[in-house]
């Protein structure tokens, strides 16, 4: 692909909780570019498998599942710190898919290679007409091997935790820092081991490390890389 300036297709990968939904979601905003977070198709397939009482084990009925749910993805309907309504069949789920019986199985429905195939047909779909911050694992590694400029936003467990935990308490909800880490450390473990897609950065991405940055610089070290 010819690379353009300044980039069109940004792909933004790292573990989970490392700040690529803020990062992801403001450079789509500042470029006038489509924000789109993959994690969210993954969350709604587990949604949607838990909610009908699937058996997560059935690697074909699962597969078959993402092959045929109907995710709509919109703009936010409502001024509650969402980025985008998630949208299946009439149900607004967009705050079930980010409760603690999704984040706690999401790993095993992403770790399926049909699943993946299913999902990536469509982002790379989506991808390719440009314009577009792509956020996920895969991105610049499977999804859009040839995206204009790819970032690895990385930062350490106890980072990402305390930045998870700190998020749940601002909502005045009760949260437990040492858990948090636990199950975070968990999810690394099984993103970035999976044989299909594992979570690593592409070998021309830029890696940043965001463990002693704010929202703020990092944003600006990558508006850097796009001008
Ligand atoms: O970014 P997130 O926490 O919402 O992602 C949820 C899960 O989906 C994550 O544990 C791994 C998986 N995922 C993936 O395997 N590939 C992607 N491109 C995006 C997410």
């Amino acid at each position: 692909m010819t690379k353009t300036t300044p980039p069109s297709i940004i792909a933004l990968d790292g573990p989970a909780a490392s700040g690529k939904s803020t990062l992801g979601h403001k450079l789509a905003e500042t470029l006038g570019f489509l924000f789109f977070d993959t994690g969210i198709m993954y969350r709604a397939v587990t949604y949607v498998a838990l909610h009908r009482d699937m058996d997560l084990r059935d690697e074909s009925a699962i597969t078959h599942l993402a092959q045929s749910v109907q995710i709509d993805i919109c703009p936010p309907s409502v001024k509650d710190g969402r980025a985008c309504d998630v949208v299946i069949g009439e149900k607004d789920v967009t705050w079930e898919m980010r409760g603690g019986d999704v984040d706690a199985n999401v790993s095993v429905v992403s770790a399926y290679a049909g699943v993946r195939q299913a999902l990536s047909e469509q982002q790379r779909r989506i991808g390719l007409r440009g314009k577009v911050v792509m956020v996920g694992r895969d991105i610049g590694t499977v999804v859009l091997p040839d995206a204009d400029l790819k970032i690895y936003l990385d930062a350490s467990a106890e980072e990402r935790a305390k930045r998870r935990y700190d998020e749940i308490i601002a909502r005045g909800e009760q949260s437990n820092y040492d858990e948090i880490l636990k199950k975070m450390i968990e999810r690394d473990r099984l993103d970035s081991t999976r044989a299909v897609a594992p979570l690593r950065p592409a070998d021309d991405a830029i890696i940043i490390d965001s463990d002693k940055l704010d929202a703020g610089q990092v944003f600006e070290q990558v508006m850097k890389l796009c001008r």
